[in-house]
């Protein structure tokens, strides 16, 4: 008996960094998937396609949200998990938070326990504290309750219901980067400027608000000037870099109606809004110059578990 959990990725529309520090952040979960197959075993194994030698180091953390689940449910941690994923590592799409959402869920399952979405994301941030250090815990909800959220620490989510399906475009920089990291250096900021800090972050939090009413209603134009913005901001507490500038840029030139640096920044990935059906050719024109890119669908849905012999 083995039980398979699948949790999305996310893009984070607006408001990353700020919601560490108290501010809305909106989220969508992504197509691209994490799948984690758990079974009963002597001891705790986990195997990862990305560590295929098991870099214990960097699966210490996820043999954390085993444990946590396992004591939650008096039951024994003894089990092996394997974890495959098509997200790119250190992209900013979510691949660590979509990784212990699907474990949590997975070994709930082979439990026999249903931790319904709020219960995985608790557990799923057992394993992104140790990761990132201090989550705001966007990311593991959004992966675990899929579609698009309103988020805000310590407040129940808001789930954003779309008028339709809606197209985000998503590009890679190709250069990988730590959240922590770029979680320090922002704080640095706020320690340094607490008053122009202060106003940017209500300014991001505005932004998150007024892009889940243009999202929701399928003003893509609307919601493409709040992203440009809210990159703007982004920039000013050095979350950006060259390379996100650029692709910022280029999406733009190629016909976006806005585009921003998307998770942590530093590297990793950026999200553009486009008119409707232009999407492909964003896409194509970013792959012609190098860039992994793709066009993502929302809203899809979050975690999903089910048992297999
Ligand atoms: O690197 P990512 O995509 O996991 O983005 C993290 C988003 C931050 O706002 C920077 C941190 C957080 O926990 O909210």
């Amino acid at each position: 008996m083995k039980a398979i959990a699948e949790a999305p990725s996310k893009a984070i529309i607006t408001g990353e960094h700020f919601v560490v520090h108290g501010a809305w952040a909106l989220a969508a979960a992504l197509p691209r998937r994490v799948r984690a197959e758990a079974s009963p075993s002597e001891e705790l194994t986990i195997v990862s396609d990305r560590f295929p030698g098991g870099d214990s180091r960097a699966l210490a953390p996820v043999a954390s949200v085993v444990r946590a689940v396992a004591k939650e449910l008096s039951s024994t941690p003894r089990v092996r998990v394997l974890v495959t994923s098509d997200i790119p590592e250190g992209s900013g799409l979510g691949s660590s938070a979509s990784t212990m959402v699907a474990v949590a869920a997975a070994v709930a399952r082979l439990k026999g326990a249903e931790l319904g979405p709020q219960g995985i994301s608790d557990f799923a941030m057992a394993g992104e504290r140790e990761v990132h250090g201090r989550p705001s815990g966007v990311d593991a909800a959004v992966c675990s309750r899929g579609g698009v959220l309103l988020f805000r620490p310590g407040i129940p989510p808001r789930a954003v219901a779309l008028q339709g399906r809606r197209a985000l475009v998503v590009a890679f920089t190709g250069t990988r980067r730590s959240t922590r990291r770029q979680i320090t250096r922002v704080a640095g900021v706020k320690e340094a400027f607490p008053g122009m800090f202060r106003g940017l972050a209500e300014a991001a939090s505005e932004a998150s608000l007024a892009a889940a009413e243009r999202l929701a209603e399928g003003d893509m134009k609307g919601l493409g000037r709040i992203l440009s913005f809210n990159h703007a901001v982004l920039s000013a507490v050095g979350a950006s870099s060259p390379s996100l500038d650029r692709l910022v840029d280029l999406a733009l030139s190629l016909g976006a109606y806005g585009a921003k640096l998307t998770g942590a920044g530093g590297g990793g990935s950026v999200i553009a809004v486009a008119p409707r059906g232009k999407e492909k050719s964003i896409v194509s024109g970013l792959r012609e110059r190098g860039f992994e890119a793709f066009r993502a669908e929302i809203p899809v849905v979050g975690v999903r578990s089910w048992l297999e012999k």
